[in-house]
């Protein structure tokens, strides 16, 4: 008989004390965040190269800026769901709990997670092209917005194709992944370094790499155990497997 994923993914957590999430766009997907790569996702209707650079927005500021105002408009409707809360929980449960995402909508921070690595950058964030200026809002700043220190372009706070990622993120990120004993990858393709990457770490760092995603990626092969399903049912369902198990321990053990 094959082993139950979501068991064996409960016995890990249970037997951890350094435990790394790593998200993507799939864990947003059910908040109604459309994905990047899936049939209907950004990058099947438009062209990240007209949206997503330096040069397109250098080309085309007002359209780029049409796109992220969208965008922005649509992540003021959203919520963080059950999953997103439990990822919380579980970092009262465990002395190292890190999540290090790729999503620039802030829901790990909303469901109350506080130890999170931002890779990409955040959509409620806006920043001077040329000086210091920074905000944090999802106020609609109109067709094209200009900084109220330099008057020079006021641009997204995500990290385009080709761009560094903030400074000390990735830093951060292997830094955790490097000492954990579980990282748990959720909703991710795989395909976008160097986010990619962190599982290949963890896995030569000697933890156990779990995945969560209804579909195959080129992460699935370095897993220990892989959950063929949603991530809000999954991450419910390994939450109260692992529940039971720490019963049974008399409580959470923390490694
Ligand atoms: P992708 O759109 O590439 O991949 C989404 C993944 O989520 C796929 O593997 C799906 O199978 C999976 N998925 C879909 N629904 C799911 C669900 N309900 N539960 C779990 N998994 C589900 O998104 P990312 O890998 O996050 O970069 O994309 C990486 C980066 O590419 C993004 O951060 C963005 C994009 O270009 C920047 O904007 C810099």
């Amino acid at each position: 008989m094959e082993p139950d994923p979501i068991r064996q993914a409960a016995e890990l957590l249970a037997g951890a004390s350094s435990i790394v999430i790593s998200s993507g766009a799939g864990m947003s997907a059910e908040s109604g965040v459309p994905t990047f790569r899936d049939e209907n996702g950004y990058w099947s209707r438009f062209n990240p190269a007209e949206l997503a650079t330096v040069a397109a927005f250098r080309k085309a500021p007002a359209r780029v800026w049409e796109w992220y105002r969208l965008r922005r408009q649509a992540l003021a409707k959203v919520e963080p769901h059950a999953g997103h809360r439990k990822l919380a929980e579980w970092e009262s449960r465990v002395p190292g709990f890190t999540v290090v995402t790729q999503n620039v909508d802030g829901l790990h921070h909303r469901a109350g997670s506080r130890n999170v690595v931002e890779l990409h950058g955040r959509l409620d964030e806006v920043r001077c092209v040329h000086c210091a200026f920074v905000r944090r809002d999802l106020e609609d700043l109109g067709a094209e917005p200009h900084c109220p220190t330099c008057g020079d372009w006021l641009r997204p706070g995500v990290v385009w194709f080709g761009e560094m990622l903030p400074t000390g993120a990735f830093e951060q990120a292997t830094a955790a992944v490097e000492r954990c004993d579980v990282l748990i990858v959720i909703g991710t393709s795989g395909v976008v370094q160097p986010a990619a990457s962190l599982a290949e770490l963890a896995a030569s760092h000697g933890a156990k790499v779990v995945e969560i995603n209804p579909a195959e990626t080129p992460i699935s092969s370095l897993a220990h155990a892989c959950v063929r399903s949603g991530c809000r049912d999954a991450i419910v369902e390994i939450d109260a497997a692992w529940c039971g198990i720490s019963r049974t321990l008399g409580g959470f053990q923390g490694g």
